[in-house]
């Protein structure tokens, strides 16, 4: 898709680095637009793209592995302004003739960065240098250094432990840097990438989630014409926020389907019909299959058992509920970015231990083609979308929620009486987390029933009943995973009020495993 908001574009080569998709995400904060790509795309296809700026990652491999990675070096000849990033940097070095040798120290996390004075030095442009500061404060993550300059290449920074923080070339708009100003620990990260963008790249701030939406109307207009989009709708940010721009380009052509799996939340169904059918006048197929699902789970404990019938069943119900549309030519799904790149570094050990996104996953032997609005974006961007258009903080502040729902956070069988028990437990525990102020900034916060029983007293009587499990963790991406430090009070009003108020439960118990070696999901 070519159009302004694309037009002006810098590539982002990926080594690797656990942080090269927060390079894109600043990027694009930035206004401007940004793909990643694996580092050894070739020649062809970089002269294809057409950008504006090339930036090289980091990497876990160090320079001196056998297999390190290697990009294309004619990219250097290119005339296309370069920044090399930690590795990034030491591949440039490298090329260029200088030297990496493992330093005495490696550097991990905070370190001051003392700009040197470069009069013409466009990287550091508006940044305090010289005698003026006592530094700025900087990531760093490596294990090896720069110990002779490329020819060529002057210094323009360093740190106590790293003579060579970041340098460029004397006569090309080639620059490295061994910080990290992705980060937000970087004070001066901004800065020095919007240096990078507009002083030395001279891009213009065309990407925005306004014009992302003009431009996406326009193409989803172009490519369905007058046919009928099929959307299952879940009531999570993508497909929600999917649902409600494909309906502003073409109207009650986009047909969405909520089924309902009898594994939801309290009120969450009547909430989703409720808004996209009220609020947003969208054509929603509304399907009551609770009894279908629950019958199918009878006796089951087994969690791969549990997603699969609840993966397929779901898959039967969708292309039932299609048929009754008469002929439908597109399948609308809320695809983001990461799932779409081809990436060396992102794709986590964890995508293989559960069959996650199986469940949810719609049919692939119906034929239809793709709608996919999102493909270019990052969950932020999405976010983003949803708000210009108008759809509540609710829908689009939602902490993730798996597919088999809380099939797989009821340990053992999932019986009527059980899901009571977890779906009223889990309000309180949202409702306090909400009261708190803390939902945003947690990844998910959730009620886990256990298949155990404990012995408790409530007035005079002996008691005899279940454990609750709370399990609350930060995260960027679901991949890895920390349990959060939720403030006791608020950890004491949430048990205190499961206890009280969930008929059933006599004892609560905080999740402390951060993920790995622990999943997010307790199966
Ligand atoms: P785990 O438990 O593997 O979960 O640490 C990582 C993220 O994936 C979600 N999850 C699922 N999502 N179907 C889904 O659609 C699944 O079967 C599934 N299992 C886990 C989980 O909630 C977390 O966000």
């Amino acid at each position: 898709m070519q159009n302004d908001i694309h037009k002006e574009k810098i590539l982002i080569l990926d080594f690797g680095s656990q942080y090269t998709q927060l390079i894109a995400r600043r990027v694009r904060e930035l206004k401007v637009y940004c793909e990643i790509h694996p580092f050894n795309y070739s020649l062809e296809k970089v002269l294809h793209y057409k950008p504006k700026g090339i930036i090289l990652s980091g990497s876990p491999s160090s320079i001196f592995d056998r297999n390190s990675p290697k990009a294309d070096k004619r990219i250097f000849g290119l005339d296309i302004p370069i920044l090399g990033i930690c590795y990034g940097l030491q591949f440039l070095t490298t090329v260029f003739g200088g030297k990496v040798a493992k330093s005495k120290k490696r550097e991990y996390g905070r370190a001051v960065l003392k700009i040197n004075e470069n009069k013409d030095d466009d990287l550091f442009k508006g940044i305090l240098t010289g005698k003026s500061t006592q530094g700025h404060v900087v990531w760093m993550s490596h294990g090896d250094q720069i110990k002779v300059l490329p020819q060529d290449f002057i210094p323009i920074a360093r740190t106590d432990n790293c003579l060579y923080a970041a340098l460029r070339s004397r006569d090309r708009k080639i620059f490295g840097v061994q910080f990290h100003p992705e980060v937000v620990h970087t004070t001066i990260g901004k800065r020095v990438l919007n240096n990078y963008l507009f002083n030395i790249c001279r891009c213009k701030p065309l990407w925005n989630m306004k014009s992302f939406i003009v431009s996406e109307v326009e193409r989803i207009k172009k490519t369905v014409g007058n046919k009928k989009v099929i959307l299952g709708l879940s009531g999570g940010v993508d497909s929600s926020v999917a649902a409600v721009l494909i309906h502003k380009a073409i109207g009650k052509n986009l047909k969405c389907v909520f089924v309902n799996n009898g594994v939801l939340r309290s009120n969450e169904s009547k909430e989703v019909v409720k808004t996209f059918r009220n609020n947003f006048h969208i054509s929603l197929i509304y399907v009551d299959a609770a009894k279908e699902f629950l019958d199918e789970l009878k006796g089951v404990t087994d969690p791969e058992k549990k997603r699969k019938i609840i993966g397929g069943k779901f898959i039967r119900i969708f292309e039932r509920e299609a048929k009754k549309l008469g002929k439908i030519e597109f399948l609308a799904q809320g695809t983001l970015y990461p799932d779409v790149i081809e990436s060396v570094s992102f794709k986590g050990p964890s995508a293989t231990i559960k069959s996650h996104h199986n469940v949810g996953g719609l049919p692939k032997n119906m034929k239809l083609k793709l709608v996919e609005p999102f493909r270019e974006l990052f969950k932020d961007e999405v976010r983003l979308v949803g708000k210009e258009l108008g759809i509540p903080d609710k829908i689009i502040w939602r902490q993730p929620f798996p597919g088999p729902g809380l099939a797989i956070r009821i340990l053992g069988e999932v019986t009527g009486e059980r899901l009571r028990i977890l779906r009223d437990a889990d309000s309180i525990v949202i409702e306090e987390v909400k009261n708190a102020g803390l939902y945003r900034e947690i990844w998910q916060s959730f009620a886990v029933l256990l298949p155990v029983k404990t012995v408790g007293i409530m007035g005079d009587e002996r008691t005899y009943e279940n454990v609750i499990g709370i399990r609350a963790v930060s995260s960027l991406d679901g991949m890895t995973a920390d349990w959060v430090r939720l403030p006791y009070d608020l950890m004491a009003k949430i048990s205190n009020r499961i206890i009280n108020e969930v008929k059933g439960v006599n004892r609560v118990v905080y999740d402390i495993s951060s993920k790995p070696p622990s999943t997010i999901e307790w199966e």
